[in-house]
């Protein structure tokens, strides 16, 4: 198993000065060996600027959404093409903010991990459940459709999972460490009865009010490695805080 992925997604945020300043600041805190992997996922409008701040460093970068097309009549869209196209490494598939805001069915997420996978990009693919689902014992069952759909052609490339119960997402309440733990070990069960040894290579994120206060007790965890990081990430500080908390008890690489 490769080094635990801790990623940035800032959603709608950051102009082109605001992404100048914390990539330099970044780059400066993490130096040119970190003991984790880290992504930054910017906004679409900031992804050329970053492409070129963190070309060549260890700094990958990752884009927060993709369309499967590879290029057509979608206004306003951005083409998993295009993305590779620009030097993006890891794009964000099915965050819950995409399926319950716009409507995204699981069908199209697996388009997209498709999508990602055929120009070589590493999809984050993103599973969890509503507040509703869980307290009515389903957490499993869902999670288990969104995996299904998404990878029902086989593990077809890289993929990063990012366990993220959609009532933990922006919320200041994370999952309780044990619950995030449970389904970590379900999903990586899941990915090796279906893909033996290529599915214990599937690293598996924790995300939803990820802090550098809390970090630990996620990352510390055998079954997560790495998380998908909002809010906290937005601040360089913060977000190397908790990329740091990833290193603690795990060896580094
Ligand atoms: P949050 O977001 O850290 O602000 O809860 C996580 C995410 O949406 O990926």
């Amino acid at each position: 198993m490769s080094k635990a992925l801790v990623a940035a997604n800032w959603k709608m945020h950051k102009t082109l000065r605001e992404t100048e300043e914390y990539l330099r600041r970044l780059l400066e805190l993490v130096g040119d060996e970190p003991p984790v992997e880290l992504a930054v996922c910017p906004s679409f409008t900031a992804l050329a600027l970053a492409a070129r701040l963190l070309s060549g460093s260890p700094i990958a970068l990752g884009a927060q959404n993709g369309h499967p097309k590879k290029e057509g009549a979608f206004t306003g869209e951005v083409s998993m093409y295009q993305l590779a196209d620009l030097g993006v490494r890891y794009v964000i598939c099915g965050h819950s903010e995409r399926r319950h805001l716009f409507g995204e069915s699981d069908a199209f997420v697996a388009e997209k991990v498709r999508a990602a996978w055929i120009h070589g990009l590493t999809p984050i693919l993103c599973v969890g459940e509503t507040l509703e689902e869980r307290q009515g014992g389903r957490a499993w069952e869902v999670v288990e459709r969104q995996l299904s759909s998404a990878l029902g052609d086989g593990l077809l490339g890289p993929l990063v999972i990012a366990y993220e119960p959609v009532w933990a997402i922006g919320t200041g309440v994370p999952a309780h460490p044990h619950d995030a733990q449970d389904m970590a070990r379900r999903i990586r069960a899941w990915l090796s009865e279906r893909f033996g040894g290529k599915g214990a290579e599937v690293r598996i994120q924790y995300g939803g009010s990820v802090k550098p206060e809390n970090a630990r007790e996620f990352l510390g965890l055998p079954e997560i490695q790495g998380a998908l990081v909002g809010g906290a990430s937005l601040d360089p500080e913060s977000f190397w805080r908790i990329a740091l908390a990833a290193t603690c008890g795990r060896p580094s690489s």
